[in-house]
């Protein structure tokens, strides 16, 4: 079982590959900066009742915005509503196996921070519900932008093992083969974004870089 350490980030994952970890870079700053401020941020992991280094907490969030992201370059989703979904989707699971209401509980939560830890209007709102609540149903068809929030998570499958059929993919930019393969790479690996690798290790419940092989 591979366990994160706080010395592996986007950096030391990627090694050769910097004009990628650059790219990284540029969706971490512009959204920590324009969206998801450490308020933001601290709201959503002190409430996480789960293990911030597990396979549902911020780590995969990280990822799966800038998965988001990325995609959204090519689909012209909400970007806001793709961070948003990011952080909240899985924000209220109650264990990392078999919890078939995660995804409302998210949802909600989401429609109750609004206003205090975002703005949004209604129809991105009624996007972010939307996306959050169904998630983890397997669905394809939907908005553009509730498209991209699932292909985003689904394309951080690898760290559970498993690969992401292309059939199983809402978007055309998400079934290309070095989006899958970029994304694949860096959830296989446990790849931390560097603007919640701090959040992690200032995780309440586990030791700062405690983690090791097991
Ligand atoms: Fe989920
Ligand atoms: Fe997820």
């Amino acid at each position: 079982m591979k366990i994160y350490r706080c010395s592996f980030t986007a950096s030391t994952a990627w090694g050769g590959a910097m004009d990628d970890c650059r790219a990284d870079a540029t969706y971490s700053d512009a959204m920590h900066k324009s969206l998801l401020n450490d308020d933001f941020i601290y709201a959503i992991v002190s409430q996480f009742e789960l293990n911030t280094r597990g396979i549902h907490g911020p780590m995969h969030w990280g990822r799966v915005m800038e998965n988001g992201l990325r995609l959204a370059e090519e689909t012209g989703a909400d970007r806001k509503v793709v961070a948003l979904f990011a952080f909240f989707h899985d924000s209220r699971r109650i264990n990392d196996g078999h919890d078939p209401e995660h995804g409302l509980r998210g949802a909600d939560f989401a429609a109750v921070m609004r206003g205090t830890l975002f703005e949004l209007s209604d129809d991105a709102m009624h996007l972010l519900h939307y996306a959050c609540q169904y998630h983890s149903e397997g669905l394809l068809d939907a908005d553009i932008t509730v498209q991209t929030c699932w292909d985003a998570d689904r394309l951080d499958l690898g760290r559970v093992g498993v690969k992401p059929r292309p059939d199983r993919l809402c978007t055309e930019a998400a079934r290309q083969i070095e989006i899958r393969d970029w994304a694949n790479y860096r959830s296989e690996n446990f790849v931390v974004p560097d603007f919640v690798a701090s959040w992690i290790e200032h995780d309440r419940n586990t030791p700062v870089c405690g983690g090791g092989n097991a």
